[in-house]
């Protein structure tokens, strides 16, 4: 039985983001180091792309590594990097096969170059890919993502290209990292947090939230569904009467 039919049940949103938390958390309850919690997690990644491909999502954002993040001890931020890497090296098959598109949200400034030029390699050994698009937001904040959009804007005004007046929610929704991925609907947070850690603020502005209680490394295919059945039963009003 094909994935599709297997959860022939499920409402599929067509863009869904992930807050991938509690791999310290995970890590501590087996007496593990943080670390390995986070590579325990890169099994989730794999599954949760693989199935959300599958199933027909459109755009899939994984939060990996915020801005905040690199406040975290050195040592973990670097083994974080080094797992990006390895992400990046190992699941370019899976990507393919699942004729997944990679793209990148997030600041490049404070990347290590091997990082990024593994993260472009990626992103255009599989530009050509139709399927699933994949953006993976590293080193991203949503505030530093509005505030770099307001400065775009601010250098299009004062060279004349934009007028204040013709600034609206378009100009800025096309200054973000990635303009022209759909709006989340459905924003999935594991680890039971509910709070949003500066992720996608104006992309989530009519996202659903479904809070899964395993914590990231614990996460597979029937939380994905059982998240997919939850915003299925959603009613999606936008600030309307039904
Ligand atoms: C999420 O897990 C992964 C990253 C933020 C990189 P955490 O490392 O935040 O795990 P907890 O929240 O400490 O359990
Ligand atoms: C959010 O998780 C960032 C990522 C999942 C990459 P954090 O663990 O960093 O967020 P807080 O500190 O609990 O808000
Ligand atoms: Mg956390």
């Amino acid at each position: 039985m094909s994935a599709k039919e297997q959860a022939s049940d499920l409402v599929v949103p067509r863009s869904v983001a992930v807050i991938m938390d509690g791999n310290g958390r995970w890590a501590r309850t087996a007496d593990f180091e943080r670390i390995r919690g986070h590579e325990k997690g890169v099994d989730a990644v794999r599954d949760t792309v693989t199935e959300c491909a599958k199933l027909g999502v459109e755009a899939l954002t994984l939060y990996a590594f915020s801005e905040e993040n690199w406040e975290r001890p050195k040592r973990e931020v670097s083994l974080l990097m080094g797992l990006l890497k390895k992400f990046l090296q190992s699941e370019l098959g899976t990507l393919m096969d699942n004729g997944v598109r990679l793209v990148h949200a997030g600041r490049r400034a404070r990347l290590p170059s091997d990082v990024l030029t593994l993260l472009d390699d990626t992103i255009a050994k599989t530009a050509g890919n139709r399927g699933m698009r994949l953006c993976l937001a590293i080193s991203y904040g949503a505030r530093q993502e509005l505030a770099d959009a307001v400065r775009a804007i601010a250098r299009d005004v004062k060279s004349g290209a934009l007028l204040p007046e013709a600034v609206d929610e378009t100009t800025i929704a096309s200054r973000l990292y990635q303009p022209t991925l759909p709006d989340p609907d459905l924003l999935i947070r594991t680890a039971g947090e509910m709070r949003v850690s500066n992720f996608l603020l104006w992309q989530i502005s009519y996202a659903e939230i479904h809070v899964a209680q395993v914590c990231w490394p614990d996460f597979c295919k029937d939380d994905l569904h059982a998240a997919f059945r939850d915003y299925g039963r959603r009613v999606r009003k936008f600030g309307k009467v039904l």
